[in-house]
């Protein structure tokens, strides 16, 4: 056990206004990488609802203080400790200036001010401003920020800050300044500077009322070839804002920056977006068709923040999911329209199916697990801990969930209400419900239990049809089944669940549906209500005995229990009109096979998938009226991992056999298809990221991907080496060195080594690309004479290898631990120690990643014996060893 006392635990219910409010700031760097000092003048005063007292508590993390003035003199009375700064014996209001110092080169938490590549950086959400100068570092206090940068002129030439630049000159010493002034109070989570050595492109646009406006995207100067798709998704996020929002950016100035080393994906600083570089650069060279979506996503994401977030942002980090629930779901209907304008369904759904796919993969399995937590949570112990897929995706499907209810329409009034309410404020979770309650008459009391409810809700199905009567009786009946404790205690009563259903006829067709009471037929989709533990909604005029199509493009969070029969999937895969619900057949009947396949696997019995199976997935493969994008998703099989999560005891190496021997035998059942299709959707001509282009692209390398699986993969081998010689863009590129590698592990490692050597030189130079070269062979199957654990260790070993930079650590690390179940969940643990040892270390770089990574280990006490007993000494050599809060909080919730 570790030596010190558990960390303090933060919890909602504690929330108290501050005592003081801060009302502007005048920041002053003097930029240096070594030591770098801050003046920071604020004016403050009482907060008249805040708690009395004259003394002021200001937090402070891994600061020097140099000195602190009030209104101008020297003030002695002050006492700077661990966490910050006290200051008593003040007035009412008054003018405090303290001047501190902080060390960037130092700093490897990438919280705070930091160095990337020898330039200026900084990361304050969610409390990263504490470790820049001593403040009221907290959401609800809100100022306006005056900002002067002073540096080496010739190391640091640009100076940048949120705001508009407002002077800008030379210094003595070849040393210069910039100040910027930013009109909009704001907390201090969306402070930023950067510093240094950067180029920009730019763009001068007219926003929806006809002010100029100027767009920038910094990046090193090598990186210039690469920021074009991000300035167009800037510009087509901005027009989108205002078509569907009717939000206008409202700053003369926006800039996004590029960083290499960052912790998360992106940050929505006022006027100044720092990013991680692998969601800005993009060029086809470079990028996949999966990199640029996920560019114009999270440029959309921050972009979107600047009124979801900023304008109106959070009262206390319990209410997170306030701006990132509602911000991921704006920037999902952005790539919906991006991808099908706002009428074609069966292009939305494509994005609709990955976003679900990673909810019910991610989300779910969190929501299983000793960190589960409502999406507003009651407590926690570090905040940068609960920037989760609960707090974003499940947030995200709450907020979707008020647009299913009152359609695009009403929601459009719901936060046309919340702006002219709150705009300016840092408001709650309730606040939002309320507003979108109000602007459609509504009383949304129980939707309440959405975001104080943790665990993932179960609808059970029952239907009854009666011929003589002709009526058709849909009974559902949520409950959380067996899960979680930590989930469990959160829960109080039944959820207003929007339930989409349709009902399809025997030719295939939806059946208009009419409710009992109702006068006449209206629609082939109905939102039913669930609100109660269980309700009948009956049907009327039902001709024959229909098929239901459940939850139709997944209108709500919940797993759907339903017995199907094969041949209903069957028919729902080649008929549902709900393209969602199409896919969803086929996920159901792959799930079901797979893991009968397993428990068969688990017991050593033979393998073997009946044809009608294999049937089902070659009508989707030829039918050439689905899309081919649409196709691609249909053709997936279930992850490992999402497979192993849908087990009472995960067995991993079962899970792998399976889903392995279902791919082979759809590969080699369909060898023939598979090559067709390979060659009829090989495009020539250049590259393009468009919907269609990129479909085509998916559904001729999932098709390589397949003929890789066989047992003499001389096809794939042969068509993969000519694809990667070919390439004119990095998605064929990746995926060819990708089926060479899965060809190698039948066919020997040699056949893949000449692309791979040939990869790593080709793009030595671009780390984004050296990731992917990490990363695909950290993922690599392994066989019986190969760990890939071997591979990894050699691997960490390589000069371009590093601890320290994010991406890279997760390229190699990361992609192992989380993305290679079958060999990391090696049974003599030899995965296990590998991620003791790589938590350990991380943890005293960069707890934040850290911790990232210690999640990976805690479900284990939902795996088979054997794999559980390894897992906990792991998990108690790390909760033994390690420091940080951030990872102390992740094991010991684990352990407890
Ligand atoms: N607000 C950022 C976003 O767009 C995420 C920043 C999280 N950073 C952190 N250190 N927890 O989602
Ligand atoms: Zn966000």
């Amino acid at each position: 056990m570790s030596d010190t006392a558990s960390p303090a635990v933060i919890r909602r219910a504690d929330y108290a206004q501050p005592a003081f409010l801060i009302d502007s700031v005048a920041l002053e760097f003097d930029l240096v990488p070594e030591r770098t000092i801050v003046k920071n003048t604020m004016r403050l005063r009482r907060n008249p609802d805040g708690a009395p007292g004259a003394r002021l508590e200001l937090m402070g993390e891994a600061l020097e203080l140099v000195s602190v003035a009030l209104n101008g003199v020297p003030h002695a009375e002050h006492r700077a400790h661990e966490h910050g700064l006290t200051v008593e014996n003040l007035p009412d209001a008054f003018e405090l200036t303290i001047v501190s110092a902080c060390q960037p080169a130092e700093n490897t938490t990438l919280s705070g001010l930091y160095v990337s590549s020898g330039n200026f950086f900084t990361q304050c959400e969610a409390e990263g401003f504490r470790r820049i100068t001593y403040f009221l570092d907290r959401p609800d206090v809100m100022a306006i920020y005056t900002v002067t940068l002073r540096a080496d002129k010739a190391a640091y030439p640009v100076l940048l800050s949120n705001g508009n630049l407002v002077e800008e000159g030379e210094l003595p010493d070849g040393r210069h300044f910039a100040k910027w002034e930013d009109p909009f109070k704001k907390p201090s989570y969306l402070f930023a500077l950067v510093a240094g050595k950067l180029v920009a492109i730019e763009e001068r646009i007219r926003s929806g009322s006809g002010k100029e406006k100027l767009l920038q995207v910094w990046v090193e100067p090598h990186d210039l070839d690469k920021t074009r798709h991000a300035m167009d998704s800037l510009i087509n996020s901005i027009r989108w804002d205002e078509a569907r929002f009717g939000l206008e950016l409202d700053l003369d100035r926006f800039m996004i920056v590029a960083v290499s080393d960052f912790n998360m994906g992106a940050m929505e600083n006022k006027g100044l977006n720092i990013f991680n570089t692998k969601y800005v650069l993009a060029n086809p060279e470079t990028a996949t068709d999966t990199d640029f979506a996920n560019v114009e996503a999270v440029v959309g994401h921050e972009y979107f923040h600047n009124w979801t977030g900023n304008r109106i942002t959070c009262r206390d980090w319990f209410q997170l999911s306030l701006k990132e629930g509602l911000t991921v779901f704006r920037d999902q209907e952005f790539s919906a329209d991006m991808q099908g304008g706002d009428t074609d369904e069966a292009a939305r759904a494509v994005k609709r199916i990955e976003d679900v796919r990673a909810l019910r993969q991610f989300q779910f399995a969190e929501d299983a697990g000793p960190m589960a937590h409502p999406v507003r949570p009651e407590s926690y112990v570090e905040i940068n801990n609960f920037y989760t897929m609960t707090v974003y995706e499940k947030g995200a499907e709450v907020v979707r969930m008020y647009q299913t209810l009152f359609g695009r329409d009403g929601f459009r009034r719901g936060m046309d209400l919340y702006f002219k309410r709150h705009d300016g404020q840092a408001v709650t979770c309730d606040d939002f419900r309320l507003a979108l309650a109000d602007a459609n008459g509504r009383d949304l009391t129980q939707f309440e239990r959405w975001y104080s409810q943790a665990g993932t809700p179960r609808v059970s199905v029952r239907t009854a049809y009666d011929s003589a009567q002709r009526r058709y009786a849909v009974t559902l009946t949520q409950h959380y089944g067996d899960c979680a404790p930590a989930a469990r205690e959160t829960q109080t009563g039944p959820l207003l669940i929007p339930f989409a259903l349709g009902l399809i006829g025997r030719d295939g067709r939806d059946v208009p549906l009419r409710l009992e009471g109702e006068t006449q037929a209206a629609g082939t989709t109905r939102v039913l209500e669930l609100t109660e533990a269980e309700q009948t909604f009956t049907f009327v005029d039902v001709a024959e005995a229909p098929l239901p199509s459940l939850l139709r493009n997944f209108s709500a969070p919940v797993v759907v229990e339903y017995d199907y029969t094969n041949d209903e999937l069957a028919f729902l895969l080649a008929h549902d009109s709900d393209p969602f619900n199409r896919w969803e057949a086929g996920q159901r009947l792959a799930t079901r096979e797979l893991l009968a396949l397993t428990a068969r696997a688990a017991a050593s019995e033979p393998l073997s998938l009946d044809d009608s199976v294999v049937a089902a997935f070659a009508r989707v493969l030829t039918d050439e009226s689905l899309s081919p994008a649409f196709r691609e998703l249909a053709l997936i099989l279930p992850s490992e991992a999402y497979l192993a999560e849908q087990m009472a005891e995960s067995n991993p190496a079962a899970v792998h056999a399976a889903r392995q021997f279902m791919r082979k035998r759809l590969a080699t059942a369909l060898r023939a298809e598979w090559l067709a299709v390979y060659e009829r959707h090989t495009a020539s001509g250049p590259y393009e990221p468009t919907p269609k282009a990129t479909g085509h692209r998916a559904l001729k390398n999932l098709a390589l991907a397949y003929l890789a699986e066989l047992d003499d993969p001389v096809d794939a081998i042969r068509l993969a080496n000519a694809q990667y010689d070919a390439a004119n863009n990095m998605t064929d590129r990746a995926a060819a060195l990708a089926a060479l590698l899965a060809a190698a592990t039948t066919a020997g490692a040699a056949a893949a080594q000449p692309a791979l050597d040939d990869f790593y030189r080709r793009f030595e130079n671009e780390p984004l690309v050296i990731d992917k070269w990490f990363a695909m062979q950290a993922m690599q199957r392994g066989s019986l004479d190969r760990r890939i654990i071997d591979v990894v260790g050699k691997l960490m070993a390589h000069p371009a290898f590093t601890l320290r930079n994010p991406n890279r650590a997760r390229s190699l690390i990361f992609s192992f631990c989380t993305h290679n179940p079958a060999q990391f969940h090696a049974e003599d643990g030899s995965g296990y120690a590998f991620w003791a040892e790589q938590v350990i270390a991380l943890d005293a770089l960069n707890p934040q990643v850290a911790a990232r990574l210690a999640r990976s280990l805690e479900l284990w006490r939902r795996y088979t014996p054997a794999l559980r007993e390894r897992m906990r000494e792991a998990l108690e050599r790390v909760a033994s060893q390690v420091k940080s809060r951030d990872v102390r909080e992740v094991v010991e919730k684990a352990l407890a």
